[in-house]
């Protein structure tokens, strides 16, 4: 029976203003393995709750066999997850970007990585985690007529990315139902022109544009309430110099910068005035997107 494994990595989505639409891939990775079996499922690798035929990396495979018209036979999936779970990492999309190319490379790469991507946005409902998780680096995409459509961006190889993790987690669900339906103008024209700002400078290496440009009015300051700690990190962050930002939908705050010392500025001070556990992750941009790391 054929076997494969698949390497994903973490994304961060929205980059401030870019919601639903800019994201950017970072090192930090989770490897699903899928094995043909004659029948039955078996996912290991994960808590018992996700073991079941709803788990994403399963969900995902079953649809992108069905679009290729293939039979659907037994699968084992065992999930080797770094990226943290529920923490604006992309953790799900990761999943449902592993089981769609898992089944295209066990069925003979039949579709191309924009007909897997339009499988996965049909799940996912938003391509912002899966465009970089797919093509690696920074992404902007659209949904335009139902089907997503993704531009790369090019980006200075000096940034570095810290992620500040929590010991709570978010679901997305929860963290877009406090998003107001309607937006007005005013926001609508400071996210479309800091959002632009937000390429340019990422592109340019310019700190200090991406600190101005890298602010948001469409959903951080709605969501920040969910966010033990947001506002007293935010403080803290701005004294630093480095541009931040809620990574996805949170609870992961997000600095980006060229300090490679911010690690240990922050260390000092970041348990002094937070309630919950901040774990700081140092991450840098993964240019390279989803593959095949093992198969036989
Ligand atoms: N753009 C999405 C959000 C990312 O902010 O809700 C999380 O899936």
């Amino acid at each position: 029976m054929k076997r494969v494994t698949i390497r994903v990595p973490a994304t961060t989505a929205n980059l401030g203003p870019g919601f639903d639409a800019f994201g950017c891939a970072l090192s930090l990775y989770t490897d699903v393995t899928f094995e043909e079996t004659d029948a039955g499922l078996e996912i290991t690798g994960c808590p018992e709750e996700f073991a079941g035929p709803d788990n994403l990396a399963y969900v995902s495979y079953c649809a992108a066999l069905a679009t290729m018209s293939e039979e659907l036979r037994g699968v084992k999936i065992h999930i080797d997850a770094q990226i943290p779970v529920c923490r604006g990492l992309g953790s799900s999309a990761a999943l449902l970007v592993a089981g769609a190319m898992g089944a295209n490379v066990l069925r003979g790469n039949k579709l191309s990585t924009q007909g897997l991507l339009n499988i996965t946005n049909a799940m996912e409902g938003h391509p912002d985690n899966l465009a970089p998780a797919f093509y690696g680096g920074l992404t902007a995409s659209m949904v335009d007529n139902g089907l997503p459509v993704t531009v790369s961006f090019p980006l200075h190889p000096d940034w570095d990315f810290l992620a500040l993790v929590p010991d709570f987690d978010l679901p997305t669900s929860k963290a877009r139902a406090v998003l107001p339906e309607q937006v007005n103008r005013a926001d609508a024209i400071y996210n479309i022109s800091h959002g632009a700002m937000v390429l340019k400078a990422l592109e340019l290496g310019d700190e200090k544009l991406l600190r101005t440009a890298m602010q948001d009015r469409l959903h951080q300051n709605y969501r920040k309430t969910l966010i033990t700690d947001y506002e007293k990190i935010e403080g803290l962050i701005r004294t630093t110099g480095a541009a931040f930002c809620l990574s996805g939908a949170g609870p992961t705050l997000l600095c980006i910068t060229q300090d490679h010392k911010l690690e240990e500025k922050l260390a000092k001070k970041l348990d002094a005035i937070t309630e919950a556990n901040w774990q700081m992750i140092p991450l840098h941009i993964e240019f390279q997107g989803a593959r095949v790391i093992a198969s036989e």
